[in-house]
Parts: structure tokens; C-alpha cells; sequence
């Protein structure tokens, strides 16, 4: 596997052939290098034709050897395309379905190119951090024009090539061919085989009326979007190089920032996000192809905020959904709700009226058990009790059919027991949903002492079908994300008690990156919940100490935006958080009864305290076996916590910041008499890696 090569009468295809995507691996490049060798050596060859087999020219490239020596192994990228530009005889790139990254700076080094319709073209290096390496940022400005490439380069999204076409003066792509691809672009080679001196995109001129202001006003756009990542800016850098210095001066412009680029967390972050997400559906004992039960109809039991939202995936990926209530009401209201979401999202042009409609003739709903008993999964939504979801399973277990899935929405109580209302525990699983359950990336797939391995793997797939990140986490309470971010808020507790109001708090995390901090967030979600879990925990771990300030503030029935007060004030019908004076003279009464001096707390320790109880519980969650690695642990916090991005995650950015040094912050942290010092000890787990200065992510 590799490349193959292949005579049509005089002209030599040479076809890229490494599945999935034909990912410009070193075996592909060695044999795709072979392959010109060739063609260039045989007298009765008068052109080459490249192409890519199978779904894709080429999707760049190869992510298996990401970072290794391997990639850049000759013949590497850059080589094989000089190897191109240098050919005596012409070659013909006949690209289609996926032309990214590496592939299409591969086809740039080719002198013709000639497309399928449809085919999605993209340079996405900027997506993890860098910027095309291998001639992208000089070659499609030339081609394309400064402002279509610029566009390209720095948004990394895909771009239809008749649309490409269509760019005035562009000379991308000599022929859109429809029809069969190869046949046509072997007709245009040998249309072309006399063509001398030979075209090649380096001798082209990239050039822009009024370069100066408009790579000043890019710089500036780009700035203001970009905001804590350094590659779109390079982008415009690069490109502005392709017009302002010779060619090779650029390509070494372009390698010297690539490089640059490699070395920077940001960079390191996104590839290891990238990398987090593939590596999140992989499950250390469940093989990948382990067969997996058809899912084409769905029961959803109780219709409120997450039933609801929960519906609205399915129906989007058109999987017939059944909502299933105790009273027509709730029905009612459940359904109201799914169309005023649906209707927004049609006024603001997001999505058709005829999709609408095609979603909304896939819901049906329910008084009556019977009615979802031919599902192929239920998913279970109802009130937060555990005598509510007895009923419920133990229904279930009665109607369903066998070898149907039974799914619970639960996001604190035992899976497990859940699971034993049943007699098919093997047939259990959690599907924790994060609100909005239509919005938020994150699934949490919780798996049970008992979940056979096929349901597993069949709930996974399943979220990939619905567009969601699924993280498996085992049994506990609060499973991975909200057994950490319990930390978290005990830490904000602290640090209130200590000196801070909710605004420092929120401030200081937010310049860090966090999208909302713990005080803003608790307004949003509704501070009664954790005021709920904090009661039933006085009974269950009494080792667990809290600030009592937020059970004053609920006290006073300031549960957040949903009671017009929480942390914040808040004016009617918005969302702007207003610092409350209130508040803070009940966080200073609260701090003296204590007897508590208040002191100036640094933003610095404000971070170090909230993202390092994450990195601490996180190690601890490793060790039990909840989540299996931890890049699962990051997934969580960048896809359901809004972690910054950039940051990789709370157990990549403690990597980042070194172990040891992750370790002598929890020693600061274990010695503040107002902390919890019991539980600044570094895990074990944590404690052993700083030890031998190794990291969480291999
Ligand atoms: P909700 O109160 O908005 O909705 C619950 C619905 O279930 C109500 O419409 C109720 O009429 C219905 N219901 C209650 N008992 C029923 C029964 N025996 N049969 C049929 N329907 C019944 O509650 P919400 O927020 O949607 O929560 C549902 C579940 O999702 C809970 O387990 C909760 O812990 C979990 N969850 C909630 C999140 C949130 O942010 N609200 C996030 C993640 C999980």
C-alpha cells in the first residue's frame, strides 16, 4: 500500500493509494517518488497523471506519523513536490472528493491540475496551530489571487473546486472535468504533452494592487479573531511573504515559521486536542470492530430541559424519536419547546423550513409504555430520584424488546444500581448529556460494572452519528467532569472565605481563558443544584468541607439568572452579571464569623488553586480507572467545561507546566491553614509521574 503506477498508452498514472485518505506516509511518498522516476525514464511516456485511489486525492499529511522522524524522511514532502516542479515531461494532478493540506501543496507542484466537481479543497493547517509547511503559503497565492488564498490559508475550512473555478483570473484549476476523472485527465495530458517551457505555480507572480494596506488591515482582523492563537497571524505573514520576496526566500520564510510554530503550546494543545478526540473513541478493552446494534428507532422518557434537548440530536441526524410523559401537558410543553428551538434556528437562516419539517414528522410522543416498546434505545430523562428511575427501569425492563438499549441521563446517581432494577444490566448504560443537550458537544458515556461491550461500542458510534464528543468514564459520583469541577467550586468557596469577591474570581479565570467563571457559571446553571448535591453530601462524606457562602446565598433565594440574583445581579430579560453589593456584604459577614483576616489574593493563585484542583482530582479519577487516559480528561474540560482550547486541557496544560512544578504549587496550597490540606496531597499517581518527570499525556 502506497502508490501505484499504471501505463494508459503513453501517459503514466501514478495513483496514491493509502487508505483512508491517502495520507502522504513515507511509504507513499518513497513509491509516488518511484513512480515519477519512472514515468520521467521511459522514453514511450510523453506525460504523468496523479491522482489519489479510493475516497480522496489526498487528505495531506499522514496523522499516524505526526512529530516522528518518519515525516520528515526522504523523500519528504517538500522533495517530492521540487521533484515535480522539476519534471521534464508534464504531469497532471486530477484531483477529487478531498484535496487538503499536503495534497493540495502536492498538487501545486504539479504544472496542470484538473478537478472533479464537488472536490472539497483546503490548506487546514492553521485548525492545529501551524501553517501550511510544505510551499502552500506562496503557491496558492499565486494561483488564486492574495485575497482568495489569504482566505483560504487562515480559515482552514474546505472550499468546493467549482467554486474555486469560478475565482476570476484563477489558475488553480486548468479543467473541472465531469464525467469520469481519469479519462478526462489523461486526454488533457496528452493535450498538453508538447507544451513547452512547462508551467510550473513558483514562476507565477503572486501580486495585490495595494499590498501595504491590505496586509495591514488583514493583520488587524485577523488579530481580533484570532486572539490567543499566534498561526493566523503567520498565515497573513507568509502570504504578504509570497508577494513581497522571491520565491525560495518565501519557501524559507514559510519552513522557518512552520517550525516555530511547531514549538509553541498552542501548537502543541490543538494537536494534542485533535489527537484527544480520535484517540477518546478508542477503548482499551473493547475491540474496534466489535459489532455494534442497529439504533434506527429511539424512545426519549420525560420531555423537561434535557429531554427535549436530547430529542432535537436525534431528530437532526434523522433517527425517529418517541417522547414519552406522564402527563399530555408535559408533552405539550416538551414539543412547544423543540419548535420554538427549531423556529429560532429558521429565522436566523440556520437551517431550512423544509428540514424543520422533515425533523418534526420524525417526533412522536406518548402517555403510554407500549408506545416506545419497539425502540431500539431508550433514553431516560426523568426527575433526578432514584425511587423515580426505579420505576421507570423497572417499566422498562418489563416493555422493552430484547436486546434494546436502556440509557439513563442521570448525572449523579449509580449507574449501576440503576442497572440492577433490571434483569439485562448488560443492556444499561449512562448517556450524561450536557445542557443544552442540543448545543453542547460533550457526552459523557457512562459505563457499568455490567455494560456489555456491544452496547459500548454501539453508544459510541451512535454519538459520533449525533456529532457529539463521547468520553466513556466509569461508575462515580459525578462521573469525570463534575467529580473535578466539584473541586473547582470548593476552591472558589475558599477563596471567597479568603478575600476575593465572585468578580476577582470570575476575572482572573477568565483572562486565563475559561469561557465563564465558577460565579458566572453557577448563575447560569442555577446555584440550587450545587446547594442540592451539597446537602446530600453532609449525610454521605462528611470529610468533605465547603465555604458555606454559597448555602447563604441560597439562603437568601439568589439561585442565579433564573431568579433575576445570584452571585450577580441581574436586569430584567438580560444576562449581564452586575457585581452585587449585597453579596459581598454577606461574603465579608460570612468571612468574619469565621474570623477570617481577608487578604489580597494574586491572580495567579486564583488560577493555580482552580485549575490544579482539576489537575488533582483528574490524576485521582486515572488512578481508579474512571476514565482510562488522560486525553479523555481533557476532551471533557474543552468539550463540556469551555477550558481553554489553547490550552489543551487540564492534565495537557499541567504537562505543559511541568509536573514538579504542578507538585510544589499543592505544597503552597496544602499549607494555607483556611485550604483543605488533605486534599493538596498530590495523588499518588501525580506524584510518581512529577517524580520521575514524566507527564499525564505520553
Ligand atoms: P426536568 O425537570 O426539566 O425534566 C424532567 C421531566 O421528566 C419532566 O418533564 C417530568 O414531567 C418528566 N418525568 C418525571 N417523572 C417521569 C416519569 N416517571 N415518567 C415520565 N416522565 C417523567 O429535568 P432535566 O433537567 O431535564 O433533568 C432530567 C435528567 O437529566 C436528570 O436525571 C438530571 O439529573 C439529568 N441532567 C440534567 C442536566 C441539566 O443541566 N438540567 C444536565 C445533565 C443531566
Amino acid at each position: 500500500m502506497g502508490a501505484s503506477y499504471q501505463l494508459r498508452g503513453d501517459v503514466a498514472v501514478i495513483t496514491l493509494d493509502n487508505p483512508p485518505v491517502n495520507g502522504l506516509g513515507f511509504d507513499t511518498r518513497r513509491e509516488f517518488s518511484a513512480g515519477v522516476d519512472r514515468a520521467l525514464a521511459d522514453p514511450a511516456v510523453v506525460a504523468l497523471v496523479v491522482t489519489g485511489a479510493g475516497k480522496a486525492f489526498s487528505g495531506g499529511a499522514d496523522i499516524k506519523e505526526f512529530g516522528s522522524p518518519k515525516a520528515l524522511a526522504e523523500p519528504n514532502l517538500l522533495s517530492l513536490i521540487r521533484q515535480l516542479d522539476d519534471s521534464t515531461k508534464p504531469v497532471v494532478a486530477a484531483v477529487h472528493s478531498v484535496c487538503m493540506g499536503g495534497g493540495l501543496e502536492l498538487s501545486l507542484g504539479c504544472h496542470y491540475r484538473v478537478a472533479a466537481p464537488g472536490t472539497n479543497v483546503a490548506l487546514p493547517e492553521v485548525k492545529l496551530g501551524l501553517i501550511p509547511g510544505a510551499g502552500g503559503t506562496q503557491r496558492l497565492p499565486r494561483v488564486l489571487g492574495v485575497e482568495t488564498a489569504l482566505n483560504m490559508i487562515v480559515k482552514g475550512d474546505p472550499v468546493k473546486s467549482e467554486q474555486l473555478a469560478q475565482v476570476p483570473g484563477q489558475k488553480l484549476f486548468d479543467r473541472i472535468i465531469e464525467g469520469d476523472l481519469l479519462e478526462g485527465a489523461v486526454a488533457f495530458a496528452r493535450s498538453v504533452a508538447a507544451q513547452r517551457p512547462l508551467p510550473r505555480v513558483r514562476d507565477l507572480k503572486a501580486t495585490h494592487p495595494n499590498p501595504d494596506a491590505y496586509f495591514e488591515f488583514a493583520r488587524n482582523t485577523v488579530k481580533a479573531m484570532a486572539k490567543n492563537f499566534p498561526a493566523p497571524a503567520k498565515c497573513v505573514d507568509a502570504v504578504e511573504a509570497s508577494v513581497k520576496r522571491r520565491f525560495d526566500d518565501g519557501m524559507v520564510y514559510e519552513r522557518e515559521t512552520f517550525l516555530a510554530l511547531m514549538l509553541t503550546p498552542e501548537c502543541k494543545a490543538l494537536r494534542h486536542a485533535f489527537f484527544a478526540e480520535r484517540a477518546a473513541s478508542k477503548i482499551p478493552d473493547v475491540p474496534e470492530d466489535t459489532p455494534v446494534r442497529k439504533i434506527a428507532k429511539l424512545g426519549v422518557i420525560g420531555a423537561g430541559t434535557m429531554g427535549g434537548g436530547i430529542t432535537m440530536n436525534f431528530l437532526n441526524a434523522g433517527i425517529p424519536v418517541t417522547m414519552l410523559e406522564m402527563k399530555q401537558e408535559a408533552l405539550d410543553r416538551g414539543v412547544a419547546t423543540i419548535r420554538k428551538n427549531y423556529e429560532a434556528q429558521v429565522k436566523k437562516g440556520k437551517l431550512k423550513q423544509e428540514k424543520y419539517e422533515e425533523r418534526m414528522a420524525l417526533l412522536s410522543t406518548t402517555l403510554d409504555y407500549n408506545g416506545i416498546a419497539d425502540a431500539d434505545m431508550v433514553i431516560e430523562a426523568v426527575f433526578e430520584e432514584m425511587g423515580v428511575k426505579e420505576k421507570v427501569f423497572r417499566t422498562l425492563d418489563e416493555v422493552m424488546k430484547p436486546g434494546a438499549i436502556l440509557a439513563s441521563n442521570t448525572s449523579t446517581l449509580d449507574l449501576d444500581k440503576i442497572a440492577s432494577f433490571t434483569k439485562r444490566p448488560q443492556d444499561v448504560i449512562g448517556t450524561h448529556f450536557f445542557s443544552p443537550a442540543n448545543v453542547m458537544k460533550l457526552l459523557e458515556v457512562v459505563r457499568g460494572a455490567k455494560t456489555a461491550k456491544d452496547v459500548l461500542a454501539t453508544v459510541m458510534a451512535l454519538g459520533k452519528k449525533i456529532k457529539k464528543t463521547a468520553v466513556v468514564s466509569g461508575v462515580c459520583d459525578g462521573f469525570i467532569g463534575n467529580r473535578m469541577i466539584e473541586q473547582y467550586s470548593r476552591q472558589a468557596g475558599f477563596l471567597l472565605d479568603e478575600g476575593c469577591t465572585p468578580q476577582q474570581v470570575d476575572k482572573a479565570i477568565e483572562k486565563f481563558g475559561f469561557a465563564m467563571g465558577p460565579f458566572r457559571m453557577g448563575d447560569l446553571a442555577g446555584n440550587d443544584i450545587g446547594w442540592a448535591i451539597r446537602k446530600r453530601r453532609k449525610s454521605e462524606r462528611a470529610d468533605m468541607r465547603y465555604s458555606e457562602t454559597a448555602d447563604r446565598l441560597c439562603e437568601l433565594g439568589r439561585f442565579g439568572q433564573k431568579t433575576g440574583a445570584g452571585w450577580y445581579d441581574y436586569a430584567a430579560g438580560k444576562r449581564d452579571a452586575i457585581p452585587s453589593a449585597l453579596v459581598v456584604e454577606m461574603i465579608e459577614k460570612h468571612r468574619e464569623a469565621l474570623g477570617i483576616a481577608p487578604r489580597k489574593i494574586s491572580d495567579e493563585e486564583i488560577v493555580g488553586r482552580l485549575v490544579y484542583s482539576l489537575v488533582n482530582e483528574g490524576a485521582r479519577i486515572l488512578e481508579d480507572g474512571i476514565a482510562s487516559k488522560a486525553s479523555d480528561i481533557d476532551m471533557v474540560y474543552l468539550t463540556g467545561y469551555g477550558f481553554p482550547l489553547w490550552r489543551g486541557g487540564p492534565m495537557c496544560y499541567a504537562d505543559t507546566q511541568g509536573l514538579f512544578n504542578v507538585v510544589q504549587a499543592m505544597k503552597r496550597f496544602a499549607a494555607n491553614p483556611h485550604d483543605d490540606a488533605a486534599f493538596w496531597q498530590p495523588a499518588p499517581l501525580l506524584a510518581k509521574l512529577a517524580a520521575e518527570s514524566k507527564t499525564f499525556n505520553p
